[in-house]
């Protein structure tokens, strides 16, 4: 894991809550018993985050800790540890590029290739501070892979093409689409399915089932078999052969 570092500098010294979140924070503490708020600690973060710009300060994690009435350290352990939370200014938009081994494998180096030369190196932000980047393990939307999670939203089943086309859009204040970036609905095959397509499978035609092996059979007209008789063909040694009147002793 990295070595992460608050950027004192960019931080400055104070950071408040804007007014609209005050309701959003009053919702997360509500859900803690009054001697557990310090669990509240992780949500508050991630709003104190969003109120910074993106990223975290060290003036807005002391302001969590004194609302949560937490030790200074205890706050900067949560917030080193969770990579959700960054340390250092981010741009507007910030692109969190998976390299763990499933998109690693279907293309992720490529895509970072494509950061590097349209953005800089890993969290540099642009001049225009509408972007930056960053290499981040999986986000567990493996089955999209390559795939990079911008803000708040995911873009998946990504080519080095499709990625230059949103981060231009984006530069340029264009809308960008989330989700798969190719022909399917969130993780259904590509091009609709090929599988379980049948109607009858949903309808409930196809609920009879006639063929299962070592089913018992069905009733049917009685055989000398299913009464117990011996059939007509039996074999003969079952029959009493009559003695005939020389074989009876005068
Ligand atoms: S490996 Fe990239 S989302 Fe899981």
């Amino acid at each position: 894991m990295a070595l992460r570092r608050f950027d004192i500098e960019a931080g400055g010294h104070s950071f408040a809550f804007k007014p609209e979140t005050e309701e959003k924070i009053a919702f997360w503490r509500g859900k803690y018993p009054a001697d557990k708020q310090r669990s509240a600690v992780i949500p508050l973060l991630w709003l104190a985050q969003k109120d910074n710009g993106g990223w975290l300060s060290e003036p807005a994690m002391r302001v969590v800790a004194d609302m949560l009435e937490m030790p200074y350290i205890r706050v900067y352990e949560v917030a080193t540890f969770y990579t959700m939370f960054r340390l250092q200014p981010v741009g507007k938009f910030h692109i969190q590029l998976c390299g763990t081994t499933p998109c690693q494998l279907r293309g992720a180096e490529s895509l970072k290739e494509v950061c590097t030369r349209e953005i800089g190196k890993a969290m540099y932000v642009t001049d225009d501070q509408r972007l930056s980047w960053e290499e981040v393990e999986c986000l567990g939307a493996c089955t999209n892979a390559p795939m990079a999670q911008i803000n708040d939203d995911y873009f998946e089943d990504l080519t080095a093409e499709s990625l230059g086309q949103i981060i231009s859009r984006l530069r340029n204040g264009a809308d960008v689409t989330p989700g798969p970036q190719v022909d399917r609905v969130n993780s259904a095959p590509e091009g609709g399915t090929s599988v379980l397509s049948d109607p009858k499978l949903f309808d409930g035609s196809r609920n009879s089932l006639s063929a299962l092996p070592n089913l018992p059979k069905p009733p049917g007209p009685a055989t000398p078999e299913a009464t117990g008789q011996p059939a007509a063909d039996a074999p003969t040694n079952t029959k009493r052969e009559e003695p005939s009147s020389k074989d009876i002793k005068s």
